[in-house]
């Protein structure tokens, strides 16, 4: 066990001496929880291989799925990778800083654990302030997954951090809750064909007005079948998954409703749009997740709502299936994963 010191960071400038003692633990070593536009990440210095392996430990990460290293400028990129092709540059003057991983050529400076063996690395530069602030001052790369245990959902309040990693880190920077809600997209440039890996609040479309042509890996809409090698090796296991098992339901407001009626047992509980709570069977408890035509709310709220129902004890969850266009596909993608896609149609 870890004693991990919480810190709320308000504002840069006057909490700098919180961010200061933080970015002390990084270079020490050590491990510190902080805020980013996507999701809260669990960080360490991404050139120190010990301070990895203590990332690893603390999630209970397998060790075959590498990490994203976290920068704030384009000079400390050069020296991660042994090229900046120029679509990189294209897409870090349109997206950077914001919810966008590149994944690139490594060099001989970013540890195996960080790559997890690959010959290539994930950079991403974040838009926080309070994640620039902090990798700024800790003058050094930071590698940080999702700051959640491996299999639960992402964190997108300092609670949820505390929840999952009390005790496993070193420092918790709670900087509020997390404007996008899901991680980065992540797209790999070490490929004939641009190719997304991970979907999210970067879209296909927004990705494919920079670069022309972009491929979306299979990956992102099915179940990965094990006999591939998966190009992201998070995409294979069951991420994002709360305890309650979750079924996707396809259709409208009425056919979800009809569905529900078929199936009315105590201890229902169904994920639902705001403003159909009261349109729900009697006895159905509802967790609702952001508006049925806003899909940058729902993605906001997806991974709390997930984290609601383990708490309320749900264990039969019926949801309703958001538009996968745009910001929604990054949605879908990850409620599917939370259900082990399981959908009915
Ligand atoms: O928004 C985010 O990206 C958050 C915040 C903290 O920045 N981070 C995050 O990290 O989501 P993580 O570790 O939970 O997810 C990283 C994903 C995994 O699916 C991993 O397999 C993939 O990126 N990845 C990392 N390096 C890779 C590489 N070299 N090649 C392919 N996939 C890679
Ligand atoms: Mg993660």
């Amino acid at each position: 066990m870890r004693q991990t010191k919480q810190y709320v960071i308000r504002d840069v400038q006057t909490d700098r001496p919180a961010l200061e003692e933080a970015a002390a633990v990084l270079r020490q070593g050590g491990l510190v929880v902080f805020p980013t536009e996507t999701v809260y990440g669990i960080g360490a210095n991404a050139l120190d291989g010990a301070a990895i392996a203590g990332i690893f430990a603390a999630k209970g990460r397998p060790q075959d799925n590498p990490l994203i290293v976290h920068v704030t400028s384009m000079e400390e990129v050069a020296d991660l990778v042994t090229d900046i092709p120029e679509q990189a540059h294209q897409l870090a003057q349109r997206f950077w800083p914001g919810p966008l991983t590149i994944i690139l050529p490594k060099s001989d400076r970013i540890p195996e654990a960080v790559s997890a063996g690959l010959d290539t690395v994930a950079i991403r530069m974040p838009s926080h302030p309070v994640a620039r602030a902090l990798i700024r001052l800790a003058g050094v790369p930071v590698a940080a997954p999702s700051a959640n245990l491996s299999g639960s959902p992402s964190p997108t309040t300092a609670a949820h951090c505390v929840a999952d990693l009390d005790g496993r880190v070193d420092s918790i920077l709670d900087g509020g809750p997390c404007e996008v809600g899901l991680e980065s997209t992540v797209i790999t440039l070490v490929s004939p064909v641009p190719r997304v890996l991970r979907p999210g609040a970067v879209t296909v479309e927004q990705l494919r007005e920079v670069l022309g042509a972009v491929e979306v890996d299979d990956a992102v809409y099915h179940k990965m079948d094990g006999t591939a090698p998966a190009a992201s090796p998070g995409m294979k296991y069951k991420h994002y998954a709360p305890k309650a098992e979750i079924t996707l339901v396809h259709g409208d407001l009425a056919a979800f409703q009809a569905y529900l009626l078929s199936r009315t047992q105590p201890g229902l509980y169904a994920l639902v749009f705001d403003g159909e709570q009261d349109r729900m069977p009697d006895g159905v408890h509802c967790v609702a997740y952001g508006g049925a035509d806003d899909p940058a709310a729902q993605g906001e709220r997806l991974f709390a709502a997930l984290r609601e129902l383990d708490g309320a004890g749900a264990q039969q969850v019926y949801a309703r299936v958001p538009d996968s266009n745009g910001i929604g596909l990054a949605v879908y993608n990850r409620l599917v994963r939370a259900a082990a896609f399981r959908e009915v149609y």
